[in-house]
């Protein structure tokens, strides 16, 4: 391993009838409906054509200005500033002329089109200029202007933004709605006293990204999705619903809160009525309540219970999705009507024997991952989340850390469906009112998923030993308990195990240091363990020699930093020792920034064991092999190795067949066992052609695997994730390109320069090519294959029809796909 030193010393039913009204909740219902002497909420307040609530994308026709001035100003022009109210930032004025400002549309991370800059000082962000140096490319401004009708008189009007990166202000009709620091918390404000309704409304963000929150490439920018929310004076407020279920065999009793707010003059009585629906949409379960009366712009919970007699549990293998349904009436008519997706299945950590999933012992099979892809940043459209958990589930992983912040809730969206848990962490530890709040915004937003398993408190903070980081962790496990009994504290911690946190968490997280687990386990043998940072080969895709000048390093299990270890050395302790719940590689993707060990020109970690483009490494079938039950042989490095003639060449198998036999232009290398949690490796030497590993259990072949030396790169192929997505204007697919010889085998050492165009209902969103030193922009039309592959993502429009991608090269043959966008729902936009 090369000399790598460390970042710094900081890291160091409806069963009809089964609603059951909890005691102390609101009073039954006796024939099912309110009394009407109670309804005190005159109908009128309530638009007679609204039913419920409305949730309008606010992402389209943004605004965009790099820099910190505007107009030569810092937005403060002709008096735009907090003197009187009503006058701030020269954008909120309706005659601001943005015409020379870029147009974007959200997500949108400004970090993603700015150069690499070879500045040492650069390597968290990935070589963007950001940060305290580069003022200039760190704070930018957004302008929104969206009109309101009148038929939203009477209703409450708020904005949720799902996170932006990093301190904004937030103003509308020039005046503030607020300030958010938090580049990874959602927040919201209720803008209907600023709102004007009937007219145009111009909404202005500074967002300033100077100082960072991670040590690693975090994006800059709106970079999630932006809501315009309408309800009625009597609403479910903003993550206002809790249901949780205890689970008892396939029984379970669902536990739902529901908060109301009367933001109204008038006092109000309203019932409230809680659907459960099954996954196909069938009401499986219901309660029905009174609530108190609500005075004037008071708040008030219910509470209530409902009986799922057979309930179909949720697991990685089974994700089935239950949907409470909340709707409120006022005298009858329905005011409001909120959905929650939520899961039913039961958890628990034990101290000796690991985790167990609706009673039954699940390995954490995991992965810790930033937010980051190639092509797009931090911004990534809501379909590629489910394209990584997709790709991280075929590896066999189960569990997610969303490492090191609270992740943009279509990531959860994406676990909660296809399943996989995950471990919640917030960004901010501490107990002061900001890292609280930040810290309670997460876990109101996500409480009610299933995939969430458990929250994470901390990584590697230098207060972790502390008494003082004791004092600050049980403020914060306080309050985490508080909002959901129903799920373990952890914290990821790198030293004084025993100490400090290790006093207020529920399970204790190894980052790496797998050697001290068997001390801690007889020191505190009542605490649940896991590794919350484990394995952490580096390695580059394709690559099988160390090359620092590039940057790239083996795929080979063999280099990892001094604090980690390669994915063998962890696995194999934890092999030996099943009172560790399991763990989480890190990383599962490759992501921007903190290059490790070499820096530039590299600008991405090597720590995934799948690429930033989403191609697998070598290492990933080391993990599918233990991680799954299918068979699995994996054969590398390639076999083009012109100019090796005779010398040996290292040839690697995993897998999770019992013997490997390997041939070289059909003459057997002798027959290894593969052992579990292992590999096996020969010295070949070279001679071009045919190399093939047999794999057999219980001495039957069951796989076979074959690297060939291939011909002369010939064509391009391209090939689509999906090769129908929806014409919504959002969905994408991702195209891999190919380079092959002309007998169709992939050139393991493809390099060259391909341009994407892009024709019919969509539009090229974004390219990249996993190789950690590319400087290439992520926006193409051009980008280099590396190591024989390289990526584009297609994004639909909202017109029906044929997608063509073509992928042209000066010397190769031209490869072409056509996907279809067919007809889908459009969300509703403002
Ligand atoms: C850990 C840290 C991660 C990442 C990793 C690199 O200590 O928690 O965020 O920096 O090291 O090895």
């Amino acid at each position: 391993m090369p000399n790598i030193t460390r970042r710094d010393a900081l890291k160091s039913g409806l069963l009809a009838g089964a609603a059951v009204l909890a005691p102390g909740s609101a009073r039954a219902m006796t024939d099912g409906r309110p009394d009407d002497a109670e309804c005190l909420m005159p109908p009128a307040a309530v638009p007679a054509e609204f039913s419920g609530r409305e949730r309008l994308r606010l992402d389209a026709d943004w605004r965009f200005n790099l820099g910190p001035e505007v107009d030569g100003t810092h937005g403060y022009a002709g008096g735009g500033s907090f003197e009187k109210q009503g006058n701030l930032f020269a954008p909120s004025s309706r005659q601001f002329d943005a015409g020379t400002w870029q147009h974007v549309n959200l997500p949108h991370d400004w970090a993603v089109d700015l150069p690499f800059v070879a500045d040492p000082r650069l390597s968290e962000t990935g070589f963007k200029p950001l940060h305290r140096e580069y003022p200039e490319t760190c704070t930018a401004w957004y302008r929104k202007v969206f009109a309101l009708p009148a038929t939203d008189a009477g209703r409450r009007l708020s904005i949720e933004f799902d996170g932006v990166f990093r301190d904004c202000t937030v103003v509308l009709n020039g005046h503030l709605l607020g300030r958010n620091l938090s580049g990874y918390a959602p927040f919201a404000f209720d803008i209907t006293d600023y709102a004007t309704v009937g007219g145009e409304n111009v909404l202005v963000l500074r967002v300033d990204a100077t100082e960072h929150e991670g040590w690693f490439y975090e994006g800059a920018g709106i970079y999630r999705h932006v809501w315009l929310v309408k309800t009625a004076p009597v609403h479910v407020p903003q993550w206002g619903t809790y249901v949780t279920a205890d689970v008892k065999g396939r029984a379970a009793t669902l536990r739902i809160a529901t908060e109301i707010a009367n933001d109204a003059p008038t006092a109000v009585q309203c019932r409230v009525v809680s659907t459960v629906l099954d996954a196909t949409g069938r009401p499986v379960a219901r309660a029905d309540s009174v609530a108190p009366r609500l005075a004037p712009w008071e708040r008030t919970e219910v509470k209530q219970q409902a009986q799922l007699a057979d309930a179909a549990l949720w697991s990685p293998d089974t994700p089935v999705l239950y949907t409470l349904v909340t709707t409120l009436e006022v005298a009858g008519a329905v005011v409001e009507r909120y959905e929650t997706p939520f899961g039913v299945r039961s958890i628990r950590f034990d101290a000796n024997e690991g985790f167990f999933l609706n009673g039954t012992h699940v390995e954490i099979k995991g992965t810790c991952n930033h937010q980051d892809h190639a092509g797009v940043g931090a911004a990534l459209p809501d379909r590629l989340q489910y394209f990584r958990v997709g790709r991280l589930k075929e590896m066999g992983c189960n569990a997610y850390r969303t490492s090191h912040n609270p992740p943009t809730p279509e990531l959860l969206d994406a676990c909660d469906a296809l399943g996989m848990m995950v471990v919640d962490e917030t960004r901010m530890f501490g107990s002061n009112d900001e890292a609280l709040s930040q810290l309670e915004r997460m876990m109101r937003r996500d409480r009610n998923r299933p995939s969430v398993i458990a929250w994470s408190i901390a990584n590697e903070e230098p207060e972790q030993g502390t008494e003082r980081g004791l004092r600050v962790g049980t403020t914060m496990a306080r309050m985490v308990r508080r909002l959901d009994p129903t799920r373990p504290i952890t914290a990821a911690m790198d030293q004084a195990f025993g100490d400090g946190l290790t006093k207020t968490i529920d399970i204790q997280g190894f980052n790496y240091r797998a050697e001290k687990t068997d001390a801690f386990h007889k020191l505190r043998p009542d605490l649940p363990t896991w590794g919350t940072e484990t394995g952490s080969t580096v390695s580059t895709r394709g690559i099988y020699a160390n090359d620092a000048v590039r940057g790239y390093l083996s795929a080979y299990d063999k280099n990892a930093p001094w604090w980690a270890s390669t994915a063998e050395a962890w696995y194999t302790i934890f092999n030996a020792r099943k009172w560790i719940a399991g763990g989480f590689i890190w990383t599962g993707f490759d992501y921007r920034g903190e290059p490790t060990p070499y820096k530039w020109p590299c600008i991405n970690s090597h720590f995934g064991v799948i690429d930033t483009c989403g191609f697998p490494k070598d290492l990933f079938y080391y993990y599918q092999a233990w991680w799954t039950e299918k068979p699995v042989l994996h054969l590398f490095p390639h076999w083009n190795w012109t100019g090796m003639e005779g010398r040996d060449v290292e040839v690697w198998c995993f897998g999770n067949v019992d013997k490997v036999e390997l041939f070289l232009n059909g003459k057997s290398l002798g027959a290894r066992d593969l052992v579990r949690p292992s590999h096996v490796m020969w010295q070949v030497p070279y001679a071009p052609g045919k190399l093939e590993a047999r794999g057999s259990r219980a001495g039957k072949e069951v796989l076979v695997q074959v690297r060939e030396t291939t011909g002369p790169a010939a064509r391009i192929v391209l090939s689509a994730d999906r090769a129908t997505i929806g014409a919504d204007g959002e969905d994408v697919s991702v195209i891999t390109a190919t380079v092959v010889d002309a007998a169709g085998r992939m050139v393991p050492e493809a390099n060259h320069e391909i341009t994407f165009s892009v024709t019919g209902s969509g539009r090229l969103l974004g390219v990249g090519n996993g190789d950690p030193s590319s400087h290439e922009s992520d926006r193409g039309p051009k980008r280099r294959a590396f190591n024989g592959l390289c990526a584009a993502i297609v994004q639909a429009s909202k017109v029906p029809g044929a997608l063509r991608v073509s992928a042209a090269s000066s010397q190769l043959t031209a490869g072409e796909i056509e996907l279809t966008c067919k007809a889908a729902d459009v969300r509703p936009s403002a």
